[in-house]
């Protein structure tokens, strides 16, 4: 494939190194000091692209991507409120979108079990109290993280008594994203606790607790190359088709 990376960050960085060694060609490279060269022109016989960047601009790069036909695969997270908006553009543009808030396959089969769990928990009765926690290092751009608030929708479905999901994130920078309205706690709110530490690539905890137990789920990635190689496979799956995936698709 001839490929172009959209944000040469860290995991940018990662994925030009996948692409490089499953025999890709790497054309063009957009990080923000050359972003205008995101054009008609640079992205002419581009198979597929891969957009890695800030909540702030994920949505121009894709739309740019999606307006000059090239099938793009995305994982930046933080800017799902306008993800509808971007799916009924590809849909008219007859473009290629594939999206994941995270392309590891464990956190993928995290959720499954996540909503198979809820779904147990929800016809057994039980009465537990249920939180999730995300761990990532500090340099993380928004909170929570696009894989804890999968975990919660995932939960808000299947278990009746959780109506919304709350964040809480005592050491994060608020000015980096749009903070959800603060209102008195109740039982229906999901609590997602959002730490930042260290270089930490991401933990996700889901946590079950009644007077008498205790029940997690938790997955702990143990490099970004895990993620990198699912978003180049992802390329690969999508390079050539038309619509909207994700990695219920891929898996599939
Ligand atoms: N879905 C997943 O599996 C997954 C995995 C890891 C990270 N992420 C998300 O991917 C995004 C990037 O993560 P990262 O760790 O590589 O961050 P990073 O900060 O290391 O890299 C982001 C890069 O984007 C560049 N950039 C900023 N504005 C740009 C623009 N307009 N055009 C092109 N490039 C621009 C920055 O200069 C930087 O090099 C974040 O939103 C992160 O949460 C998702």
């Amino acid at each position: 494939m001839k490929t172009a990376i959209i944000g040469y960050g860290k995991m940018g960085r990662e994925i030009e190194q996948i692409l490089r060694e499953r025999g890709h060609e790497v054309a063009l490279i957009i990080d923000i000091d050359n972003r205008a060269d995101l054009d008609a022109a640079h992205l002419e016989g581009i198979d597929v692209a891969l957009e890695f960047t800030t909540p702030a601009t994920a949505y121009e790069n894709l739309h740019s991507c999606i307006e000059h036909k090239v099938p793009v695969v995305s994982g930046t997270t933080g800017w799902l409120d306008r993800f509808e908006e971007l799916k009924n553009y590809c849909i008219e543009q007859q473009g290629a979108l594939f999206y994941a808030s995270n392309y590891s396959l464990g956190v993928n089969l995290l959720f499954r079990l996540n909503r198979r769990l809820a779904e147990l928990v929800e016809r057994s009765g039980a009465n537990y109290r249920v939180e999730i926690e995300e761990v990532h290092h500090t340099q993380k751009k928004d909170a929570p993280s696009g894989t804890a608030i999968t975990l919660a929708e995932g939960i808000i479905e299947s278990l009746s008594s959780k109506k919304q999901w709350v964040n809480f994130a005592p050491i994060f920078d608020v000015s980096a994203y749009d903070e959800k309205p603060r209102h008195e706690l109740t039982d229906e709110d999901l609590i997602i606790r959002s730490v930042r530490e260290g270089a930490t690539p991401g933990i996700h905890e889901v946590r079950y607790e009644s007077e008498d137990d205790e029940l997690i789920l938790r997955h702990t990635i143990k490099n970004r190359r895990t993620l990198a190689l699912g978003a180049v496979i992802a390329a690969e799956f999508l390079c050539g088709k038309q619509g909207i995936y994700s990695m219920d698709d891929l898996l599939q």
